[in-house]
C-alpha cells in the first residue's frame, strides 16, 4: 500500500491531518488515551475534578468604549494619548470592543468550556471622577456581563484594580496620596454591594509591583512618572494600604460567602536545581523579594532586611495600618510568566539571584524568559511558607508573531509548547498537595499590552483590530481539549 503513495498524495493526507485539527474530536481523543501493547497512559498528567479552568482580560485591554456611559478618564487614556508612551500611539479607545461584543466574546468562553473568567472593573466606569456621585450605567454594563457568564455557566472572577485609575485622582498625587487608598476602598465597597450576589470571588489588585515600579518608578507604564526612592517606597506602602483597606470594604459590603484576595505577581524563586540547600535558599528569596508586596500582605509587616536597605528612605506607617494590610486574604492569586533563578550562598541574606546569560530562550516579548517551573515552585513556595490554603494562579501565558495562514488558522505552536510545559509543572504541584484551586490563561482575546500596544498579542483568539474579527488559535483547540481532558495534552 505504501508504495501508492505519491509525494502529492501524501501532502494531501497531511493537508488533511492539520484541517482535523480544527474539529478536534473527543472520542478521537478518548481513544488515544486508551493503553495500548506499547503505551500505557501516565495518570498522573490529570488535575482534580473540581479543578477552576479559566481565562483572563483587564477592563482597559479589551473593552473599547472608552467615550461611552458616563466612563471618566483614566491615567491609561491620558498617557496613551501622550506622543511617544506607546508602541505606534496605540490607544485603548476601541481595543476589542469588548464593551459591545462580550456576547460573541462569551459564547467562545463556553465553547471552550471555561469553568471560570477573570475581568477587571473600570473603576472610572463606576466613579467616573474616582469619588463622589457613582454611574448607574457603568455598573449596568458589569451586570449585563456577569448575567451573560452567569447563563453560560461561568464562574465570575472580579478584579476591582487593573491599573486604569481615574486620571482626577492621579492630578492629586495619585498612589502617593494616602487619601487614594481611601477613595479605592470606597469604591471597591460600593462595587462589592452591588455585584456581590453574582460574584463570589473579588481580587483588590492586580500586579502591585508592575504598576508601582513600571508606572511610578521607571515610568514605562501610566502615568509616567520617575519617583525617587524614598517617595516611591512611602508610595508602596499606600499602595497595599490600598489593598488592606480594599479587603476591608469587600468584607463589610460582602455576602457571607464572598472571598476576597489579591492578583500579585510575585517574583517567584525557582531553586537553579533542586538540592536542598538550594530549596531553602528559595524559601528565603520568596520572603525578601516580595517584601514589600506580597510579604507584607502575608506577615503583616515588613521584613526586618527591607526596611535596614532602605535605611532613611524607608516608609512611614503605623502599627493600625500593618494590621490593615495584613489582614487574612481568603486566596492568594499569583500571575507567573517568568523565573528567577536562586541559588544557596554565604552571604548574610544566605542566597544570591542567578543571573541568565544573553542566550537565554525569551518568548516573542523580549522580557518574557521561558521557566514553566515557576508554576510548581510559585505556588509551592507560598503555601508552605504562609500556610496559604487556596490559591488560582491569575494570569499565566504568553506572546507569539501570530499570523492567519492561508488556510485561514493560525498555528501558535510556539503558543502550545509554553502552555504545556507550563501546565505540566502546575499538574506538578497539584499533583504533590499543594492547593491550587484554577487557573486562569492570560488571555482570551489579543488586546491592548500596554506600551507595547497592540504589537504583542497574548490571545488564544487571534484579534484583527480593524474588522474585530476573532479566529480561535490552534492554542484554543489544545485548551479546549485540556479542558474536556482535565489533564495536559
Ligand atoms: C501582566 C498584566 C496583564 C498583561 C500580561 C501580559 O503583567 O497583568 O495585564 O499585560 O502581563
Amino acid at each position: 500500500m505504501s508504495a501508492k503513495f505519491t509525494r502529492r498524495t501524501l501532502a494531501r493526507l497531511l493537508g488533511g491531518a492539520s484541517a482535523a485539527l480544527t474539529l478536534p474530536g473527543h472520542d478521537v481523543l478518548a481513544s488515544t488515551l486508551e493503553p495500548s501493547p506499547t503505551h500505557t497512559p501516565n495518570p498522573s498528567r490529570t488535575f482534580p475534578s473540581d479543578f477552576l479552568w479559566g481565562s483572563a482580560t483587564a477592563s482597559y485591554q479589551v473593552e473599547g468604549a472608552v467615550n461611552e456611559a458616563g466612563r471618566g478618564r483614566s491615567i491609561w487614556d491620558t498617557f496613551s494619548h501622550t506622543p511617544g508612551k506607546t508602541h505606534n500611539g496605540d490607544t485603548g479607545d476601541i481595543a476589542d470592543d469588548y464593551f459591545h461584543r462580550y456576547g460573541e466574546d462569551i459564547r467562545f468562553m463556553k465553547d471552550l468550556g471555561l469553568k471560570t473568567c477573570r475581568f477587571s472593573i473600570a473603576w472610572p466606569r463606576i466613579f467616573p471622577t474616582g469619588t463622589g456621585a457613582p454611574n448607574p450605567q457603568g455598573l449596568d454594563f458589569y451586570h449585563k456581563m456577569i448575567d451573560g457568564l452567569l447563563e453560560a455557566g461561568i464562574q465570575p472572577f472580579c478584579t476591582l484594580y487593573h491599573w486604569d485609575l481615574p486620571q482626577p485622582l492621579q492630578d492629586r498625587g495619585g498612589w502617593e496620596n494616602r487619601d487614594t487608598a481611601k477613595a479605592f476602598a470606597d469604591y471597591c465597597g460600593y462595587t462589592v454591594s452591588k455585584l456581590a450576589d453574582k460574584v463570589q470571588h473579588f481580587m483588590t489588585m492586580n500586579e502591585m509591583r508592575t504598576f508601582v515600579e513600571q508606572g511610578y518608578g521607571i515610568g514605562v507604564h501610566a502615568p509616567g512618572l520617575r519617583l525617587d526612592e524614598k517617595r516611591l517606597a512611602q508610595l508602596t506602602h499606600y499602595v497595599v494600604l490600598g489593598h488592606g483597606l480594599g479587603l476591608q470594604a469587600i468584607r463589610a459590603h460582602g455576602r457571607p460567602n464572598t472571598k476576597a484576595g489579591i492578583a500579585d505577581n510575585l517574583t517567584p524563586p525557582i531553586p537553579v536545581f533542586e538540592s536542598p540547600e538550594n530549596i531553602a535558599a528559595a524559601h528565603t528569596a520568596l520572603r525578601e523579594e516580595n517584601a514589600m508586596f506580597l510579604t507584607v500582605l502575608q506577615e503583616g509587616r515588613y521584613t526586618d532586611r527591607y526596611l535596614k536597605r532602605l535605611g532613611a528612605n524607608a516608609p512611614h506607617f503605623t502599627a493600625e495600618e500593618m494590621s490593615i494590610i495584613g489582614a487574612p486574604m481568603d486566596f492568594t492569586g499569583l500571575n507567573i510568566y517568568q523565573p528567577t533563578y536562586v541559588r544557596a550562598d554565604s552571604s548574610e541574606s544566605g542566597y544570591a539571584l542567578v543571573p541568565n546569560p544573553a542566550s537565554y530562550p525569551h518568548m516573542y516579548s523580549d522580557w518574557l524568559k521561558i521557566g514553566p517551573e515557576g508554576l510548581y515552585w510559585g505556588p509551592r513556595l507560598v503555601a508552605d511558607t504562609w500556610k496559604v490554603k487556596a490559591i488560582y494562579i491569575t494570569e499565566n501565558g504568553t506572546s507569539s508573531s501570530d499570523t492567519i495562514a492561508a488556510d485561514g488558522q493560525v498555528y501558535d505552536t510556539d503558543r502550545v509548547m509554553f502552555l504545556r510545559n507550563y501546565l505540566t509543572q502546575l499538574q506538578r504541584a497539584v499533583a504533590e498537595g499543594v492547593p491550587v484551586k484554577g487557573y486562569f490563561l492570560w488571555s482570551l482575546l489579543d488586546n491592548f499590552e500596554w506600551a507595547d500596544g497592540y504589537s504583542k498579542r497574548f490571545g488564544i483568539s487571534y484579534v484583527d483590530f480593524i474588522t474585530q474579527k476573532r479566529t480561535p488559535k490552534l492554542s484554543a483547540h489544545f485548551y479546549k481539549e485540556v479542558i474536556a481532558s482535565n489533564r495536559v495534552v
